[in-house]
C-alpha cells in the first residue's frame, strides 16, 4: 500500500519537474488520484493559516450524449497533470431567485466537477495521521446551485483540522427525469447517483488528500438536507459515509419528491402532445439544456406549496444500480437504513422564504402557490382538496397557529408544513429503529453574517430564515468584514466547532469546552434541542405545541410514497 502509493506521487512528482520550474514545485501542490494527477493551490484560513485546494476535480464523464439523464459513469483516467486550480461549471441552472426571469441562466451539462480543501498532504510522509472528512452537499431545490465558494467557501471550516469536500451534482429535469418503463432505461435519481459516485470518489481517492475515508460525515442544506437523508436510507450508500448532518430538510418533507413519468407533463405544459413515454422523452431529448431550465419554470411551481413537484428524486423500479426502490417510511420501520450518528435540525423562522418569495412574485407578476390551510397539506397524506376531511385538518391548522400577527401565522405555518415537520417525523421514525445517537438542534442566532437574511437584505423581520446558517459554516462572497473577538466572530466559531466536533468525534460536545452538553435525543414528546443563539442552551423545542398537532394529523393521515 505505502510503496504503490508512494511510487504514485512520485511520478507525479516527475511529471510535476518536467512541466514545470521548481519554484512552481514548492507553490502548487500535486495529488495523484486514481483517474490523475492535479495541481492545485494555496490559500488561507480566516486565522491566516494555509491549507490546499483542488478545485474542479472531475469525478465522473460529462453526463451527456447518450449519458444524458443517466446514472453518471466514474471519470476515465487523463494523462499528464489536470489543472485543479479554478471551479469546474456548475449544473444548468437560473442562480438563485429561479422565479425572477431577469436572472440569467448559467452553467454547463459536463458539470460533475467537486473541490478538495485540506491542511496538510501525505506526500513525504505515510504515516501522517489522515484527518476526519467531510463531504457538503449544496441546497436549491434540487433545481439550482452548485458547490462553489461564492457560497460555500472553505475559510472557516479549514480553521479545524478536517478535509472538506464540496460538489456538483445535476439538477432539474437533467437530474431527476424518470420512467417507470425499463426499456427506456431512465429510471430517475440521476443527481442522487452524482452525489453517491463523488462519496465514492471520497473512498477510493480522499486518503490522497490526508483524509481518511474510514472517517467521513455527510452534510447538507435544503435539498442538501434531503439528499443527505436520501444517502441515509439508501441501503446502495451503505459504507460510503459514517456521521449525517441534515440541515432545513428531509425524505419527510414533501417538496424533495417527484413522480414518476413527470415527463408527460411536462411536455403537455409547453403545448406538446405526447401520448407515450416514449415521445415526451425524445420532445426533451431534443431540447439544450437551458430550454430544458426554463421548460420546468414554466409549469410555476405548483397549485399548492405541499404540492408534488413533476420532476424531482422518486422510488426508482428494483434494477441494478438503484438508488432508492422503498419509501424511507418502510425503510425506517424496518430499520434498514444507514446507522450512523445523525444531527438533524431547522431554523426558527424557516417559512420567510416561502413568504419572501410570495412578495417577490407577486412583484413580477409570476406564479408561486398561494398559503392556503389547506394547501399546507403534504400531498403524500393523499388527502384532496376541497373533501371534508381536508377542510376539518385545515380548520385545525388554522386554530393552532392564531396566536400572534396574521403574517407571523403564516410565516410559521410555512415553517412547519414545509421543512420543520418533516424534520420532526424524520427523527420520530429513525427513534424507532436508529441504533446511533440522532442530535437535534434550532438555529436562533442573528447577527450581520445570517446568509438569506443578508443577501434578501432582510432586517426587518424576526427569526432566522431558511439557509442563514450558511454565513457562519462557509465564507462567502457576500460575508461582511468581520473582527476577531466580534459575536459574529464567536457565534460562526461556535458552530464551526460543533459541527467539526461532530466530524471528529461523532458527537458535538466531547468536552465542555463550549459549556454545553447537547444529548441526543429520547423522544419526540418533546425533542430536546440545542437552541443555538447567542447563547447555547440545551431546551425543550417551542415548537412542541405545534407537533404535538401535526403529529395526530399524520397519524390519521400517514405520509405514503409510492
Ligand atoms: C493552470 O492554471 C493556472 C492558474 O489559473 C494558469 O496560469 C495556467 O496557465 C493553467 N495551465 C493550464 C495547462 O491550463
Ligand atoms: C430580478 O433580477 C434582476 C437582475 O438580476 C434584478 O435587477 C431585479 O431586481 C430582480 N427582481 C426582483 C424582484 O428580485
Ligand atoms: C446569554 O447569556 C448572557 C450571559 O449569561 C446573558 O446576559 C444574555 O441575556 C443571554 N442571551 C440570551 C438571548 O438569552
Amino acid at each position: 500500500m505505502f510503496n504503490l502509493y508512494f511510487i504514485s506521487q512520485s511520478t507525479c512528482s516527475i511529471l510535476l519537474l518536467l512541466n514545470f520550474a521548481l519554484k512552481n514545485v514548492a507553490c502548487n501542490p500535486v495529488v495523484r488520484t486514481k483517474s490523475g494527477c492535479l495541481k492545485g493551490s494555496i490559500d488561507r484560513n480566516i486565522d491566516g493559516g494555509k491549507f490546499y485546494q483542488f478545485m474542479g476535480i472531475p469525478y465522473a464523464e460529462p453526463p451527456v450524449g447518450d449519458l444524458r439523464f443517466k446514472a453518471p459513469k466514474p471519470k476515465h483516467p487523463w494523462k499528464g497533470i489536470r489543472n485543479a486550480t479554478e471551479e469546474g461549471s456548475a449544473c444548468p441552472h437560473r442562480r438563485e431567485k429561479r422565479f425572477n426571469q431577469s436572472v440569467p441562466l448559467v452553467g454547463d451539462e459536463d458539470c460533475l466537477f467537486l473541490n478538495v480543501y485540506t491542511a496538510e498532504l501525505p506526500r513525504n510522509s505515510a504515516t501522517m495521521k489522515l484527518k476526519p472528512v467531510l463531504v457538503y452537499i449544496h441546497g436549491g431545490g434540487y433545481v439550482f446551485g452548485n458547490g462553489g465558494r461564492a457560497k460555500y467557501g472553505p475559510k472557516n471550516l479549514m480553521t479545524e483540522d478536517i478535509v472538506l469536500v464540496t460538489l456538483n451534482y445535476r439538477l432539474g429535469i437533467l437530474g431527476y427525469l424518470s420512467f417507470s418503463d425499463p426499456t427506456l432505461e431512465i429510471p430517475g435519481n440521476a443527481g442522487l447517483k452524482d452525489q453517491r459516485l463523488a462519496l465514492r470518489w471520497v473512498q477510493d481517492n480522499i486518503r490522497r488528500f490526508g483524509g481518511d475515508p474510514n472517517r467521513v460525515t455527510i452534510d447538507g442544506e435544503s435539498a442538501g438536507g434531503s439528499s443527505v437523508h436520501f444517502h441515509v436510507i439508501s441501503p446502495s450508500c451503505r459504507g460510503l459515509f459514517h456521521g449525517a448532518i441534515i440541515q432545513s430538510g428531509s425524505t419527510l418533507n414533501s417538496w424533495p419528491w417527484g413522480k414518476l413519468d413527470g415527463a408527460i407533463s411536462v411536455v403537455n405544459k409547453i403545448g406538446v402532445k405526447a401520448k407515450t413515454q416514449k415521445e415526451a422523452l425524445d420532445v426533451l431529448k431534443s431540447l439544450s439544456a437551458y430550454e430544458l431550465v426554463r421548460v420546468l419554470e414554466q409549469m410555476g411551481i405548483t397549485e399548492c406549496s405541499n404540492d408534488w413537484q413533476d420532476i424531482s428524486p422518486v422510488i426508482e423500479y428494483p434494477h441494478e444500480g438503484a438508488f432508492l426502490t422503498k419509501s424511507p417510511i418502510d425503510i425506517l420501520n424496518a430499520g434498514e437504513q444507514n446507522q450512523v450518528p445523525l444531527i438533524l435540525g431547522y431554523n426558527s423562522k424557516e417559512g420567510h422564504w416561502m413568504n419572501y418569495q410570495q412578495m417577490a412574485a407577486k412583484a413580477m407578476g409570476t406564479w408561486v402557490a398561494p398559503f392556503s390551510w389547506e394547501c399546507i397539506i403534504p400531498w403524500q397524506t393523499g388527502i384532496k382538496k376541497g373533501t371534508a376531511k381536508s377542510k376539518r385538518f385545515a380548520d385545525t391548522l388554522e386554530r393552532t397557529y392564531q396566536t400572534e400577527t396574521p403574517e407571523e401565522n403564516v410565516v410559521n405555518a410555512w415553517s412547519d408544513s414545509i421543512y420543520d415537520v418533516g424534520i420532526e417525523q424524520a427523527i420520530k421514525f429513525h427513534l424507532k429503529t436508529h441504533l446511533a445517537p440522532i442530535y437535534a438542534y434550532r438555529i436562533s442566532v442573528i447577527t450581520r453574517l445570517n446568509y438569506l437574511k443578508r443577501s434578501l437584505n432582510l432586517w426587518d423581520k424576526p427569526g432566522v430564515f431558511h439557509s442563514d446558517e450558511l454565513g457562519y459554516l462557509f465564507s462567502q462572497s457576500i460575508t461582511p468584514k468581520v473582527s476577531p473577538g466580534s459575536p459574529e466572530d464567536i457565534y460562526r466559531r461556535r458552530i464551526v466547532k460543533l459541527w467539526t466536533n461532530f466530524v471528529k468525534y461523532k458527537n458535538p460536545t466531547p468536552d465542555d469546552e463550549l459549556n454545553v452538553l447537547w444529548q441526543p435525543v429520547e423522544s419526540v414528546d418533546p425533542i430536546k434541542q440545542l437552541d443555538i443563539g447567542e447563547n447555547l442552551t440545551f431546551v425543550d423545542t417551542p415548537e412542541a405545541r405545534r407537533f404535538v398537532v401535526w403529529n395526530e394529523l399524520l397519524e390519521e393521515s400517514p405520509f405514503i410514497i409510492n
